[in-house]
């Protein structure tokens, strides 16, 4: 095989209670991206796109996973990667991720699956360091791994894949503004009172049970967070009334994607996600902001090959 085209997903990561532990894959929205095997050594970038992403290697995401790959293999040809981004990037609903793990999965295609899944979390990170000025597998673990996904550790790299509930859907509302996730993180306060601790371990511990046992009222009182949206909510335009208008209108949950400005809803029910869209939206036209919005089932095949 010389070439091959996949579609690698959004995500949405944290839900609230699971900062940089917690990941959802998307079905919609995503990177389309083409990898050729090319005869001269090394990666070449073409990124088709109105982001202004820079086609050097060293400055984008998908060339450092790649150069990251590439290291811990001896071979004697390259790649050429093309990259049409389906996610404008400082969106939240993870374009980093969807470049650096996209790419690392189609030329590990090209490679005979050289590498296991955890190898191309590892490889991913390094874009995601690169992009966030910090490590972390929160995006990257579930596009690759499918469904939802819980990192325990990325010192030792241990993930584990959770249940998602057929009937579990995701609500996306990306006012249009970027926020570069490193200013968003810098924004994260570095200490956390004991009592928030607490809470926050039994939301997570108890948004996990949820999935099991597919008790969406636990769920509901699971997906919070006092720790980190207090901070980051700030730099999203009409986050507290998007969030309002969404539990009003019968949401499970709703708070920030990722490191935003992204605002998610959960929902088990597909008309209740049609009339928080609505609503929501209704809302945003009356403000005039500008926003794209979606609704997504849980993706649990994550990374897809095109052809
Ligand atoms: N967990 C990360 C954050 C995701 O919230 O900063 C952003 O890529």
């Amino acid at each position: 095989m010389d070439r091959i085209k996949v579609f690698s997903p959004g995500s949405i990561t944290n839900l609230s209670c699971g900062y940089d532990v917690l990941g959802v894959c998307l079905e919609n929205r995503g990177d389309e991206i083409e990898v050729h095997k090319s005869i001269s050594k090394g990666i070449e970038i073409e990124s088709i796109d109105n982001y202004n992403i820079s086609n050097n290697i060293d400055e984008n995401v998908a060339g450092i996973a790649a150069q990251a790959m590439l290291k811990n293999i001896d071979i004697d040809f390259g790649f050429k990667i093309i990259i049409n981004k389906g996610i404008k990037p400082g969106s939240g609903i993870g374009s980093s991720a969807a470049s650096s793990a996209g790419t690392v999965y189609a030329i590990n295609q090209l490679l005979n699956s050289h590498f296991d899944n955890l190898d191309l979390v590892r490889f991913s990170m390094e874009g995601e360091n690169f992009v966030s000025g910090s490590y972390h597998a929160d995006n990257v673990a579930p596009i690759i791994l499918g469904g939802i996904t819980l990192v325990r550790s990325i010192s030792d790299l241990d993930i584990i894949k959770l249940p998602s509930p057929k009937s579990l859907e995701v609500i996306i509302i990306r006012p249009n503004i970027e926020i570069k996730t490193s200013d968003s993180r810098r924004v994260v306060k570095k200490k956390v009172k004991i009592e928030k601790m607490v809470q926050q371990s039994a939301n997570l511990g108890a948004f996990i049970s949820s999935l099991y046992s597919e008790d969406f009222d636990l769920m509901s009182r699971s997906v919070v967070d006092e720790i980190v949206e207090p901070d980051r909510s700030m730099l999203i335009p009409e986050f507290e009334s998007i969030k309002k208008i969404s539990t009003e209108s019968g949401a499970l949950s709703c708070g920030i994607s990722g490191s935003g400005p992204s605002i998610f809803a959960l929902s088990n029910n597909s008309e209740t996600s049609k009339i928080i869209l609505n609503n929501v939206c209704s809302h945003l036209d009356k403000v005039k902001i500008d926003y794209d919005s979606f609704i997504s089932k849980v993706n649990p095949k994550g990374i897809k090959i095109l052809d």
